[in-house]
């Protein structure tokens, strides 16, 4: 006859070698090997068995523990297997991957940066304004009469309330100087809106670089040589430039700026890239009533401002035939600068 303990041990081994889950083998463990298990619960019977029988119940109680745990052990690997194995059962890892699809930047961004880099070499730091903005940041505090052409409905967008899209970034020296007294270093890249007939070198949204510097001895020569250093580095060093006297009303003398290159596709041609000028006394004016106080006294500080298109810019440098392929979306256009 088994001993009952041999009983115990070989129906644990039974049921443990038919279960089909690790919580229904979990609940073995502990009914046969918990502290009150039906296995367990012999350590404290020996102690009432004769000298004799204690040693021999003793051998089989170890043998029954140690067989019993090493079968709750494989089981549980093997369950364990199992259940992963059935995770992945739906993964076919032969397919081949979803190809994620790297973006790039747009090549008016990358000329951005590029230009943003070399104006930081030179200390300016980044300013900005809206897109919307009101007929005295554009004009008026500008120097720009109310019967100035470019005050017109057929040349500037008007929202209903008499605001407008600013027709260029030079509203963003008023702002600069109303919010902060001299010196001032800034350049502002941003948008501009003109109603131009649209064309391969006119769009209605155009990029420009409004540049600004304010200090108490600034001339035309830091200006000429602030724009010469900023192209030859963009443009290369051999990059011919040429001021060509001009008319702006916020600016006195006003310059507009040519470049010409070999290295370039356009070659032999000028083409215009920016209007420049120092600083018209009248606007320091203004901005000094704005403000309530005489922080840019036209007597003591003397400035000048640039206005650079960066959309023509990008396009003499990536050799860019039509300025509506920047706003088209066309990824055939915007891979070739990926
Ligand atoms: N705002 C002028 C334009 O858009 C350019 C300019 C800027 C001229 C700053 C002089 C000084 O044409």
């Amino acid at each position: 006859m088994p001993h009952p303990l041999e009983e115990l041990r070989d129906s644990a081994l039974r049921e443990i070698a038919e279960t089909q889950d690790e919580s229904a083998l979990e609940a073995l463990r502990v009914r046969y090997l918990g502290r009150s298990g039906s296995i367990s619960v012999w350590g404290e019977q020996i102690k009432t068995l004769s000298k004799e029988e204690r040693p021999v119940v003793g051998k089989l109680l170890n043998e029954s523990r140690n067989a019993v745990t090493a079968a709750l052990a494989e089981t549980g690997e093997r369950l364990r297997a199992q259940r992963e194995a059935s995770a992945l059962a739906d993964i076919d890892l032969s397919l081949p991957g979803t190809a994620t699809e790297i973006g790039a930047l747009h090549p008016l961004t990358q000329m951005l940066d590029r230009a943003i880099a070399i104006f930081r070499r030179m200390g300016f730091a980044l300013a900005e304004g809206p897109d919307v903005e009101t007929e005295w940041y554009c004009f008026d505090a500008l120097n720009t009469a109310p019967d100035h052409p470019a005050r017109n409905e057929q040349d500037t967008f008007f929202l209903p309330d008499g605001r407008l899209l600013r027709t260029h970034t030079s509203t963003v020296q008023v702002r600069t100087m109303q919010s902060a007294p001299p010196p001032i270093r800034v350049i502002a890249p941003g948008a501009a809106y003109r109603r131009d007939e649209v064309d391969a070198t006119h769009s209605a949204q155009f990029h420009q670089i409004e540049g600004l510097y304010v200090d108490d001895s600034v001339t035309v020569g830091d200006l000429k040589g602030t724009i010469e250093f900023f192209l030859r580095e963009l443009l290369g060093a051999k990059t011919e430039i040429r001021f060509r006297p001009h008319f702006f009303p916020f600016t006195e003398p006003s310059f507009e700026v040519d470049v010409k290159s070999k290295a370039l596709k356009s070659g032999e041609k000028w083409l215009e890239l920016a209007g420049c000028g120092m600083v018209h006394p009248a606007v320091f004016e203004e901005v000094n009533r704005a403000r309530g106080d005489t922080a840019y006294d036209p007597e003591k500080y003397s400035g000048f401002a640039f206005g650079l298109g960066m959309d023509r810019l990008a396009m003499i440098l990536f050799d860019i035939p039509d300025i509506r392929l920047f706003s088209q979306n066309d990824l055939r256009f915007l891979r070739q600068f990926a």
